[in-house]
């Protein structure tokens, strides 16, 4: 089968969180059974060129009709380990892509909207005809509905559309500029609540809820946080058009690439380890306390990686550092701030902490760091709001880093807890909290810390049953060929 990925983010060339991880990790998984699969991205200014191999023009003089003019557009093409990827490079005075950032820009919706326009201008002009083009997020919602009411008019009428929503806390609200500026006009039209109007303001359109009305399958992370989008406000106002269109719609979990993330062969480790070297793994939790000048002692390390946003449970991670080290544990966290109020929150903790032998508080993203993070640490936190999935979990039980979380979406469906979970023994393998409070987070990092300390032989078999779980990309990679078989034949 022919698979276009068409995303805002490629691990690691440009990523911000776990939808650059998912493209990359299925992605290969469907390459490696033999399917053709390409992705498409922007081409940042701020990207990671030093993981594009062979970087060449693979399109000059691609013109997007924009505004009822048309930007001149360079497609470039490269190998990103293996993976075949598409960098598409306009080139106008509204510099889209070369902004020194992915996001937080005032237009992000235009520059998006461009984005899906010049994706599919691209696939026409080049003669792509994919079976699936499989789009991510709000950033690629215009894209389907482009297809239906402009491409597949003009020889693009078989490409069928998986969606998948990584985060329905962003849904890229829009005007009708952009309907004019893509050539889709027709207000009235769209405006029609059947159609692409936001479902909580009539004044706006809305790109997500445009990727689940036109596409032909959509998906979400996890098969929980499915239910929750459709049945709770996790939704985000979404969760009407959900239910309207639920006959095609579906949860699947996330995996993780253990080429990537695997404790044996990560590059990144002072010193690689498994399941039957256990032991090594405290080389790299000295590593770690050498690199953050901790204090070496009998504590365990507990740590957060992640970006910081209010999805994450910000209150409730810096309250983890501090009864962390109330409760004799150390704590480390790695942390990408989403605005500057949040950075200044992380600063004043850093500045509260910071002195402390037993805490060290490291704000930016930092991909080779967050190696060392997960194999040197003993426990890790995440106490979300919501979360759609969660790779950091997923990521944490294949290094034998014990989870603590919060039992929300895909950290619910993943996570099982040693005393309380309806699960087997052997498939407990951390600990789990409901209450969005600190008594909640106490209850799970208080038994956790006790474990390690009372009873370390079990805590032992905690660890070795979270990496012998296998959330690789084997099972969801099957359940997206099932749906993508399922839509080409329709
Ligand atoms: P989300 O997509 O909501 O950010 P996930 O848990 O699905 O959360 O994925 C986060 C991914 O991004 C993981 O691979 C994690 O290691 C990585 N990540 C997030 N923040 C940072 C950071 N500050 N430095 C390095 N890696 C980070
Ligand atoms: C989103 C979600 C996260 C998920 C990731 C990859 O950013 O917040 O839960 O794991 O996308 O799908």
């Amino acid at each position: 089968m022919y698979i276009v990925h068409v995303a805002s983010e490629c691990a690691p060339v440009a990523k911000v969180g776990g939808l650059a991880d998912v493209i990359f990790g299925l992605s290969w998984e469907h390459a490696i059974r033999g399917h053709d699969v390409e992705i498409i991205v922007p081409k940042y200014d701020c990207m990671r060129y030093d993981h594009v191999w062979g970087m060449s023009v693979s399109h000059s003089d691609l013109w997007v009709p924009w505004f009822g003019g048309s930007i001149n557009c360079t497609v470039w093409f490269g190998f990103v380990h293996g993976r075949k990827v598409f960098f598409i490079d306009p080139h106008s005075n509204d510099n889209f892509f070369n902004r020194r950032t992915f996001y937080g820009c005032h237009d992000d919706v235009m520059r998006y909207a461009f984005f899906c326009k010049a994706a599919l201008e691209f696939m026409l002009k080049s003669g792509k005809r994919p079976d699936v083009i499989h789009c991510h997020d709000w950033q690629t919602g215009l894209l389907p509905v482009l297809l239906a009411e402009v491409y597949q008019h003009h020889g693009m009428g078989a490409q069928r559309v998986c969606y998948t929503v990584h985060n329905f806390k962003h849904q890229g609200i829009f005007g009708r500029d952009i309907l004019d500026a893509t050539g889709l006009g027709r207000h009235d039209y769209y405006f029609s609540p059947t159609q692409l109007r936001d479902d909580h303001n009539a004044a706006v359109l809305n790109c997500m809820k445009g990727g689940i009305v036109y596409s032909n399958f959509v998906t979400t992370v996890s098969p929980k946080h499915a239910w929750e989008a459709r049945h709770t406000p996790q939704g985000h106002g979404l969760g009407g058009t959900l239910n309207a269109h639920q006959g095609k719609f579906g949860g699947i979990l996330n995996g993780v690439d253990y080429n990537t993330w695997n404790p044996e062969l990560d590059g990144f480790l002072p010193c690689r380890y498994g399941i039957e070297t256990l032991d090594d793994k405290y080389h790299n939790k000295d590593a770690l306390r050498d690199r953050f000048w901790l204090y070496k002692s009998d504590k365990p390390i507990i740590s957060y990686v992640g970006r910081l946003d209010d999805q994450k449970g910000l209150d409730l991670i810096c309250h983890a550092a501090h009864y962390a080290l109330s409760k004799g544990a150390q704590f480390v966290l790695l942390g990408s701030p989403s605005n500057n109020v949040i950075y200044n929150q992380f600063a004043h903790l850093r500045n509260q902490l910071g002195q402390s032998v037993d805490c060290h508080i490291e704000l930016g993203f930092n991909e080779e760091l967050s190696h060392l993070i997960y194999s040197g640490s003993d426990m890790m936190i995440v106490p979300s709001v919501f979360e759609p999935c969660g790779l950091s979990q997923l990521i944490a039980l294949r290094y034998g880093t014990v989870p603590i979380v919060r039992s929300v979406g895909g950290l619910a469906d993943t996570v099982f807890d040693k005393d309380h979970a309806h699960a087997d023994l052997s498939a407990r393998n951390g600990f789990t909290f409901n209450d969005l409070n600190n008594q909640g987070l106490e209850s799970a990092m208080n038994r956790a810390i006790s474990l390690y300390y009372d009873y370390p032989g079990h805590f032992r078999i905690l660890m070795a049953n979270g990496m012998r779980s296998d959330y690789s990309w084997n099972h969801p990679g099957t359940h997206y060929m099932n749906i993508y078989d399922l839509i080409r034949h329709k």
